[in-house]
């Protein structure tokens, strides 16, 4: 595996591979790597001939309240299993490197970018995409990879794409849990023995509006209210939103009468999860 730090030396590489007709896979993460970014890996291997994978902590998409500082750094064992995985680059820049002084330019999806998390996380859907548009210059990758987990950001991202005409194919790739539900996060590693039992109301919310659902039940008040109670019946959770929207506007939906997005956060002490379910 190639190591790459510096912009120059990744596009060169990746222009290289290009010109072998090799098509390139990339997978964008911020480290601190767990077996949800390993199957993104996984699937970019099986639909392409070279897989990059960027580690970067993107300083953009962390408010001036957020975790940056304490985000789970975990280079060398990050390293490590990508090796494992046959991953065939590794691109590593700095911040300086990816945000030299004076840098002004941003790009934001607008309207979007404002819905689910960008609500409570104002900023942060502009820093994604700013840095994921950055990284698809660099890089030029044939496809990208991401996590359903995340499933604002893919459908920004998929907006992105489709809008500034960018060359790259969009994979998403399901959410990978933990044997009892929980959602596979690097900030899971934050989590307390007792906050790690508390993280799993997200889930259990989730499954209960799914359970409603097969029921029968398509009235969104209800399912939400079924889902919020779940979620509020641990005193030291405490709820961000719980909705359910449409998975590629992510307007809000009254009836579940075509596919609906079912999505939640909320903080478990300091930890803020997210997790969703897509009905039907
Ligand atoms: O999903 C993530 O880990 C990040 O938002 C991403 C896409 C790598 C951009 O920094």
């Amino acid at each position: 595996m190639k190591i790459y730090k510096t912009i120059a030396d990744m596009r060169a590489a990746s222009r290289t591979a290009r010109y072998t007709g090799k098509r390139l896979g990339l997978v964008p993460t911020m480290g601190a790597l767990h077996e949800g970014h390993l199957s993104l890996v996984r699937a970019a291997r099986a639909k392409c001939d070279g897989v990059a994978v960027s580690i970067f902590v993107n300083p953009l998409q962390f408010g001036p309240s957020e975790d940056l500082a304490k985000y789970p750094r975990t280079f060398e064992r990050d390293r490590e299993l990508l090796e494992k995985e046959g991953v065939d680059i590794l691109f590593a820049p700095t911040p300086e490197e990816m945000y030299p002084t004076g840098a002004v330019t941003y790009v934001t999806v607008e309207g979007l970018s404002e819905k689910l998390c960008g609500k409570s996380r104002p900023g942060h859907f502009r820093g994604v995409t700013t840095v994921v548009a950055k990284l698809f210059h660099i890089v030029e990758p044939d496809a990208a990879f991401f996590g359903q987990k995340d499933a604002a950001q893919a459908t920004i991202i998929r907006r992105m794409v489709q809008d500034l005409n960018l060359p790259v194919e969009i994979a998403v790739c399901p959410i990978v849990r933990e044997p009892d539900g929980l959602a596979m996060s690097s900030r899971n590693a934050y989590l307390s023995p007792q906050e790690r039992k508390s993280a799993l109301v997200l889930h259990r919310a989730l499954t209960e509006v799914k359970n409603r659902f097969d029921q029968g039940e398509r009235n969104a008040i209800n399912l939400i209210a079924a889902g919020t109670q779940v979620l509020t019946q641990d005193p030291t959770v405490r709820l961000d939103y719980f909705e359910i929207v449409n998975p590629v506007t992510l307007d809000p939906v009254p009836e579940l009468t075509s596919c609906a997005l079912v999505a939640g956060a909320a903080f478990v002490g300091n930890t803020r999860l997210i997790d969703n379910i897509l009905l039907p």
